[in-house]
């Protein structure tokens, strides 16, 4: 091996090093921030700025191969406030975002859309109450939204969730709350809403939809017959 090409290798892994580095130091910053802005927080005591090197330890923190913060995990964990100090924007490689069951409210931050590999987030259990930010429907690669129990009213516009859980919410009208295009919802439940108007049509847009739940609201009319076709 040339001694040049063993100074670009040395180089090269210098860099990656240096990177990681970094990530490590804006993911714990992200945390520790985000951990101090909440009024309850005495299940994440490992969460702590001395306590760095332990991130990928870190109560309901999971790291993928490179040490990168992949999971959130904190169910029931009375976390108490909002996300509203969470910065989505240091989390470059989180796949999982599972939160329910927590006395959070208001709602997740305009910049949520920077999460580009989010596959699962789950809010459900809160008393989530503002509209949800547009930017959610660039989420390209989100696969289940568990939002079920909390205070939404707003409009959602998804590529591509296949599970999607709105059960026990105030949705009022179904046709502004979800997108025409929602092209590959499997499992969708609407249940224990205030939905008022007649069957959804864009459900029936939902190609690949197999369970759905519309139970107590107070829909009329008639169910559309092209729905027996779809869900089997
Ligand atoms: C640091 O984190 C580890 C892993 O969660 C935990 O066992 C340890 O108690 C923490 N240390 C401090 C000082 O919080
Ligand atoms: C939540 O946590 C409390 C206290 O740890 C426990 O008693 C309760 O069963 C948990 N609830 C759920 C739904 O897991
Ligand atoms: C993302 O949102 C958080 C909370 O609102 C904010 O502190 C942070 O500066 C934002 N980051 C970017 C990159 O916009
Ligand atoms: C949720 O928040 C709304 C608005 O702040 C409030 O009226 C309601 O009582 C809260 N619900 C629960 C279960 O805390
Ligand atoms: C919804 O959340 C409220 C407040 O935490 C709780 O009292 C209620 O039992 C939950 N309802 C359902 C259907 O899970
Ligand atoms: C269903 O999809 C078609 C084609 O994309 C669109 O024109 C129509 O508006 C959609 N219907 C509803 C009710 O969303």
């Amino acid at each position: 091996m040339s001694k040049l090409h063993t100074q670009h290798l040395l180089l090269l892994l210098f860099l990656r090093l240096l990177i990681k580095k970094i990530t490590t130091a804006t993911e714990v910053k992200a945390l520790v921030k985000w951990k101090t802005s909440l009024t309850s927080s005495e299940s994440l005591s490992s969460w702590s700025l001395s306590n760095a090197t332990n991130l990928c330890h870190w109560t309901g923190v999971i790291c993928d191969a490179t040490g990168s913060v992949a999971k959130i995990i904190l169910p029931n964990s009375t976390l108490t406030s909002t996300l509203n100090e969470l910065d989505f924007a240091s989390f470059a490689n989180l796949i999982q975002l599972k939160i329910h069951l927590n006395l959070l409210v208001e709602m997740l931050p305009s910049n949520t859309s920077t999460l580009s590999k989010l596959t699962h987030l789950d809010l459900s259990g809160n008393n989530f109450t503002q509209p949800f930010p547009s930017s959610i429907g660039r989420l390209s690669e989100l696969q289940d939204l568990q939002l079920y129990n909390n205070s939404l009213s707003g409009l959602l516009n998804l590529q591509k969730a296949c599970r999607f859980d709105f059960g026990s919410n105030y949705l009022e009208s179904p046709e502004s709350t979800a997108s025409a295009n929602m092209p590959v919802v499997i499992f969708l439940a609407l249940n224990l809403n205030k939905m008022t108007s007649e069957f959804p049509p864009f459900i029936l847009n939902c190609s690949t939809l197999t369970h759905l739940d519309l139970s107590q609201n107070q829909l009329n009319g008639p169910i559309p017959a092209l729905l027996a076709t779809k869900l089997n």
